[in-house]
C-alpha cells in the first residue's frame, strides 16, 4: 500500500519509522511518503494560512498550496492508482473505527491531508473531488490541534490489518472490535501474584471451557464498558444476568 501525508509538521510524522510499521515501511510492505506543505508555497514567508472570509477567530489554511502539493503527490503515484482515497482529518469528518479501517485497508493509495488552525479552505477540498475520493475523517468527538496525531493513530490501525505487517496474523482475530464486542481479560505468568489468581478455567486445559469463558468475559466487559456496542451485536441464548447488565 502507498501512503502520503502531507503536513506543515513533517516531523510529527517520525514515529512511522518506528515499531512495527516501520519494519513494514523497511521490508516494502508499506510505501510511506511524508511531504511538507510548506515546500509548496511561492512567497518569501512561505505562507499556508490566511484570515477566514466572513470573520472569526484563527487562520484557515490557504487552498493553492493543498492544490500544488496533491497535484504532486498524484504526478508521483503509480498510473494504476490515479485516484486515490484522500482522507481529511477533521473533528467534523465521519467517525473513524475497526469497520473503516478494514474498508481502508483494502485500497491502494492513501493520501493524508493534514490540516491545522481552523482547517482547509473547502474550495480546496472540493476540487479535489476531481482527483481523489475525499473522505472527511475524525478520531473522535473532540478536538486536537492539527491532523497529525490523528493521521498517526488511522495509518497504525489500517497498517496493521495489511498482510505481512503484523507477525501473527492470528492475533488480529481475537482482539477488540475485530467481532464487534471487547476483548476478554488476558494474564500471564506467575498464575498467582500477590494474593490475586488467575481465573481457574484458563489453567483446566479445556478448550471449548476456555473460549466459552472467553466470550462470556467478552459480553460482560461490552455491557459494562460498551453497552452502545450490544446493539450490533447477536447475544444469542444470553440473559442479561449472563452480560451483568
Ligand atoms: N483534527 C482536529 N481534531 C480532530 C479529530 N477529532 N479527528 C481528526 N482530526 C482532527
Amino acid at each position: 500500500m502507498r501512503i502520503d501525508v502531507v503536513s506543515i509538521f513533517p516531523e510529527y510524522l517520525a514515529a512511522l519509522d518506528l515499531s512495527l510499521i516501520g519494519k513494514a515501511r523497511q521490508d516494502g510492505v508499506l510505501d510511506v511518503r511524508v511531504h511538507d506543505l510548506r515546500s509548496f508555497t511561492t512567497d518569501r514567508h512561505r505562507t499556508v494560512d490566511d484570515t477566514p472570509y466572513g470573520g472569526g477567530a484563527g487562520m484557515v489554511m490557504k487552498a493553492e498550496p493543498w492544490a500544488q502539493a496533491l497535484e504532486s503527490v498524484l504526478d508521483g503515484a503509480p498510473a494504476a492508482e490515479r485516484r486515490p482515497t484522500l482522507i481529511v482529518p477533521s473533528p467534523a469528518g465521519a467517525v473513524f473505527d475497526q469497520a473503516m479501517a478494514y474498508e481502508l485497508a483494502e485500497l491502494d493509495h492513501l493520501v493524508f491531508a493534514c490540516g491545522r488552525y481552523e482547517g482547509i479552505d473547502e474550495r480546496a477540498i472540493d476540487w479535489a473531488r476531481g482527483d481523489f475520493d475525499v473522505r472527511p475523517v475524525s478520531l473522535g468527538d473532540y478536538v486536537l490541534n492539527g491532523g497529525e496525531v490523528a493521521v498517526l493513530a488511522m495509518v497504525e490501525a489500517v497498517g496493521r490489518l495489511i498482510p505481512g505487517v503484523v507477525g501473527n496474523p492470528e492475533s488480529l482475530v481475537e482482539e477488540s472490535h475485530s467481532d464487534g464486542l471487547l476483548e476478554y481479560p488476558v494474564y500471564t505468568k506467575p498464575s498467582s501474584w500477590r494474593g490475586r489468581d488467575i481465573p481457574e478455567v484458563l489453567l483446566s486445559g479445556n478448550h471449548a471451557k476456555i473460549a466459552e469463558w472467553r466470550r462470556l468475559e467478552q459480553f460482560h466487559r461490552t455491557a459494562e464498558r460498551r453497552p452502545d456496542l450490544l446493539a450490533g451485536v447477536d447475544t444469542g441464548a444470553l440473559t442479561k444476568a449472563d452480560l451483568r447488565a
